[in-house]
């Protein structure tokens, strides 16, 4: 299971101090991976404040090169080197926000995966997709168009537009149904059973019957990922969910 934390663009540095001297104080289970995804510009001091835990630090973003005229942009070698594991790729807001294409995001998911950080390629349908029972075609040319061949670790994220943000999530049987479909497209080209998380809207209040799907490898969580004791919480859940 693996629990991450997508902060965005929020959180300054004496919050992110604060969110790191009460998480220190938590027990951490060997069976439950956590990652916290900060702005990058505090990547290192994330990774300096968790240094013994065993909790990862992840960036949120990265570019398909490793150096060069690319302003504003941030390479896998560099994460790698401030101590990243995970790097998130593709969530619709990058898709949306700044045009970022599938065929963009393969070529950033090959680049991480070349530098030894563990892509989270998000996918997603969008409301329209939904209703219009397309969310199943949607996603599975997002997967085919975005994931790269290899025989190195990565991972998905089942992430539906319309349920970022809004406290709205799919019911069970719609990320059970999406999840294995997720599980049947990779298998088709990578010929290997990979981890799928599902992101949007989780909660301290959902967590549990997100985690009781049973394809639901972990979850994504951005706004309740903010306040510490939230955060903590659905750790416990998640805990709780593979101890039971
Ligand atoms: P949310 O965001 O949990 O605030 O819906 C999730 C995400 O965008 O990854």
């Amino acid at each position: 299971m693996l629990i991450a934390a997508n902060w965005k663009m929020n959180l300054n540095k004496n919050e992110i101090k604060l969110f790191s001297k009460f998480l220190k104080k938590n027990n951490f289970s060997n069976h439950v991976k956590t990652c916290i995804f900060p702005q990058s510009i505090y990547i290192d001091l994330l990774a300096k404040l968790l240094n013994n835990t065993p909790v990862y630090v992840g960036g949120q973003n990265c570019h398909h090169d490793i150096s060069g005229p690319f302003t504003g942009e941030i390479s896998a070698f560099s994460l790698k080197e401030m101590g990243c594991e995970y790097v998130i790729l593709g969530h619709s807001e990058r898709r949306q926000l700044f045009n970022e294409s599938n065929s963009y995001i393969k070529k950033c998911s090959e680049s991480a995966i070349n530098n030894s950080i563990i892509p989270i390629i998000c996918v997603g349908e969008s409301y329209d997709d939904r209703k219009n029972k397309n969310a199943l075609n949607f996603v599975k040319e997002q997967i085919l168009n975005s994931i790269p061949s290899t025989e190195k670790n990565l991972c998905i994220a089942y992430e539906p537009i319309w349920s970022i943000g809004t406290g709205e999530i799919p019911d069970k049987d719609e990320i059970f149904e999406m999840h294995e479909h997720i599980k049947e497209v990779a298998y088709s080209f990578l010929k290997r059973n990979i981890k799928v998380l599902y992101g949007g809207s989780v909660n301290i209040h959902n967590i549990k019957e997100v985690l009781s799907v049973g394809n639901v490898d972990g979850v994504l969580v951005g706004g309740a990922s903010l306040k510490v004791k939230d955060f903590l919480a659905i750790y416990e859940a998640v805990v709780k969910h593979i101890n039971s």
